[in-house]
């Protein structure tokens, strides 16, 4: 991945884009509340908000993408779908945010297209990279919390989850994807850290919520809360 285009160098204080990746299951939404509550707790209000689905078009996108009864959809018209969906977002939420001031924490982002689409659907990961810097327009995370886990231990929460929420169905399809699928996916983000090790940090997210939450914030220190 190229360097941050829209490079700028954020200080204490200043906003800043953070984007947190992982398989199902991980915890991202549970350790971006978390966040968000101890950021405005030191008077920094942040933007939550997610892919796919983060814009109202990203809505609809959502349900096309997620809905475990939709009928069969190329790998290619999957990859377009999170594309538009991306830069929608990008557009509408992200970019006005930063340049309003304030921080932005994101569920999923560029990563997400190369770890699942890429190393877990098998597509190619440079032409993902080009796709990728045209729906992001070249905009790059400050910093990205990947939370990892054994892929058995995420499905099993998501599984749990999604049953709570009753959301087995309208967000099941990728949830229902072979464990090979999802091992892949988790070797791939750990391959994009390991590519990227100054913007990606990895969090063992396989314990308690506390503890991953001492990690995140520790991993924050270094911006401004
Ligand atoms: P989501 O509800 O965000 O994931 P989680 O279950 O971890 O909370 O679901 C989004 C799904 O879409 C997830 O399975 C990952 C997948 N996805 C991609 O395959 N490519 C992408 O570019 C994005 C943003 C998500």
């Amino acid at each position: 991945m190229p360097e941050r285009v829209m490079e700028c160098q954020r200080g204490k204080g200043e906003s800043m884009f953070v984007t947190f990746e992982g398989i199902e299951g991980a915890g991202k939404s549970t350790m971006m509340n978390l966040l968000a509550r101890h950021m405005r707790a030191h008077g920094n209000t942040p933007v939550l908000t997610r892919e796919p689905g983060g814009s109202q078009l990203g809505r609809h996108l959502r349900a096309m993408l997620l809905d475990s009864r939709q009928g069969a959809l190329t790998m290619q018209a999957e990859l377009c779908l999170f594309l538009a969906d991306r830069a929608q977002h990008l557009a509408e939420v992200v970019r006005p945010a930063l340049q309003a001031g304030q921080s932005v924490l994101c569920d999923r982002y560029i990563d997400s297209t190369l770890a699942y689409q890429g190393y877990g659907r098998g597509m190619n990961l440079d032409e993902l990279c080009q796709m990728n810097l045209i729906a992001c327009e070249k905009l790059l995370p400050d910093l990205t919390i990947l939370l990892d886990l054994p892929v058995q231990t995420g499905l099993a929460r998501a599984g749990r989850r999604n049953r709570k929420e009753g959301t087995v169905i309208s967000e099941g399809r990728f949830d229902s994807e072979s464990l090979d699928f999802h091992e892949r996916t988790r070797k791939g983000y750990l391959e994009l850290a390991a590519r990227e090790p100054g913007r990606i940090r990895i969090i063992d997210a396989g314990r308690d919520a506390d503890a991953v939450f001492a990690d995140c914030l520790a991993v924050m220190e270094n911006f401004a809360l």
